[in-house]
């Protein structure tokens, strides 16, 4: 792997491997050897960020390298630099990159001008890192995915649902997404996919019936704040106590954050399983470090 750039470029065995990887770093914590010493890796990020910047800021130091965090408005890509010049201008000087941005194609554009390992942070198509996180989680706390069933409430076609629909069908255990008319993918996007474990439905309480795992997102993903028009198609999709009465007894609850209490998710709801929905925040960390480690050369 040269690169992460999302999970449908995964194969199966990449993303075991990497989540082995990811446990052995948890447990080693303070004793990691060090393959990115004397490395500078750029952090490139055009979208708002707690935990995908302090995981990497902190997961980048402790395998010895020195991240340089890059603003987006501050850099010269802000003021209309194309990304394939900032990257051959990156790829001379820096030793990886990570980026979260808008278009999966600069992601894409970035590795391959600037010739370094890149990772995606997060692009309107895929958020790779989280998912791997996410996986760990379910490892963590239901032993495997094997024979599990995940649910996913809320918008069907956001980077979180794309990712989380191409590692079910990389993986293939069960994923139900419930999500309204008007948010679903396209038939396109499922004809691509080709995933007979992937089911998807406008009712919430189909896709939580037996679930192992119900999973929630924003309504509106970052770049789409103005759409409240799109936040209305939402109502009866919330992460209640009542829609969990439908999962699998020992069911967990996850979530990507930041949450919105009182919309994706109540706040009863976040508080009970704020165990795992903070533990999963915590794997980030974990999971990355494995992808840096893949990575470093
Ligand atoms: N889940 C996630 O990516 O969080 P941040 O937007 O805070 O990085
Ligand atoms: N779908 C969300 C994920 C945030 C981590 C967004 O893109 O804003």
């Amino acid at each position: 792997m040269k690169s992460l750039l999302s999970i449908e470029q995964l194969t199966a065995v990449q993303i075991s491997s990497l989540l082995e990887s990811a446990a052995d770093l948890k447990r080693q914590r303070g004793r990691e050897e060090q393959p990115l010493a004397g490395q500078t890796w750029a952090m490139i990020f055009t979208k708002s960020s707690t935990r995908t910047r302090v995981s990497f800021e902190v997961g980048i130091r402790e395998l010895g390298g020195f991240p340089m965090f890059l603003s987006g408005n501050d850099i010269q890509l802000g003021r209309g630099e194309p990304i394939k010049d900032t990257a051959r201008v990156l790829g001379r000087m820096v030793h990886g990159a990570v980026i979260r941005t808008f278009a999966q194609q600069d992601v894409v554009d970035f590795a391959e001008f600037s010739g370094i390992p890149t990772i995606n942070a997060l692009t309107d198509d895929e958020h790779p890192c989280q998912i791997l996180a996410d996986l760990l989680t379910i490892q963590e706390k239901h032993g495997s995915w094997e024979g599990k069933k995940v649910a996913f409430i809320g918008d069907g076609f956001s980077n979180m649902t794309r990712s989380w629909m191409w590692a079910a069908k990389r993986l293939g255990f069960e994923l139900a997404v419930a999500s309204p008319a008007s948010c679903q993918p396209p038939v396109e996007f499922l004809a691509e996919l080709d995933a007979p474990n992937v089911t998807i439905t406008e009712s919430p309480a189909v896709a939580a019936t037996g679930a192992h795992v119900i999973n929630t997102d924003v309504w509106l993903s970052m770049g789409q704040e103005g759409q409240q028009e799109k936040e209305l198609e939402f109502a009866g999709f919330q992460v209640e106590a009542g829609l969990l009465a439908h999962a699998a007894p020992g069911h967990i609850v996850l979530h990507c954050l930041p949450a919105y209490r009182g919309k994706e998710i109540s706040e009863e709801v976040l508080e009970l399983h704020a165990e795992t929905i903070f533990q999963q925040a915590e794997n980030r960390l974990h999971a990355q470090k494995a992808v840096l480690v893949s990575l470093a050369r």
